[in-house]
């Protein structure tokens, strides 16, 4: 039963993986559809969706690590480029939480402006993105180089403003 268990949860991370690398053409598509709500989806300023606060469990040492790197145009730009090949389809264009693939997760990647997202430092958010959530489709992002995902933690924050 265990051993069962263990397999399709390599299963689904496999499938979703797969979904992110085929670049899921048609089921973006299909979101992106401008009926769906685009229009006024501007000058919205607060989370579209509640949430329950969560412990994503970063240890305090992680957590009050200073971000080294400066939010310039350079670092934002790069944050951008990667959060767009590597994270939009689940996390959402504007980091709502609302990508293709985010939107048929359980649990679901929740809105960045969130108070509880809002609240995490550069360090947890940094922890997060290294280390992935246990127990949903949150990977860990080992393979981006340190310095990437920190250009990324700068890239979310813009989310926030
Ligand atoms: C396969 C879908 C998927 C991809 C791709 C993905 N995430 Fe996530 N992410 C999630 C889910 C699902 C959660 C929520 C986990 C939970 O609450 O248990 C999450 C949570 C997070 C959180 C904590 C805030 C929240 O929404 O709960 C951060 C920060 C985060 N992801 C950053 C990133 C970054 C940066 C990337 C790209 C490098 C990325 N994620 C790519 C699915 C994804």
């Amino acid at each position: 039963m265990r051993k069962h268990h263990v397999t399709w949860s390599v299963l689904a991370a496999f499938m979703i993986v797969g979904l992110l690398l085929s670049g899921c053409a048609g089921v973006s598509k299909a979101s992106e559809d401008p009926g769906a709500g685009s229009a006024d989806s501007e000058g919205v300023e607060e989370p579209t969706v509640e949430v329950e606060p969560k412990d994503y469990g970063v240890p305090a040492d992680d957590a009050n690590i200073i971000n080294p790197i400066a939010a310039d145009d350079g670092s934002l730009q790069r944050g951008e480029e990667i959060y767009s090949s590597s994270c939009v389809k689940c996390h959402g264009e504007e980091g709502r939480g609302d990508g293709s693939v985010g939107a048929i997760l359980d649990p679901k990647p929740v809105d960045f402006r969130a108070e509880h997202v809002k609240e995490l430092s550069d360090g947890e958010l940094f922890y997060i993105t290294t280390h992935g959530v246990e127990g949903s489709g949150m990977l860990a992002f080992t393979f981006f180089e340190e310095e990437d995902r920190w250009h990324l933690v700068n890239y979310m924050r813009t989310f926030q403003e």
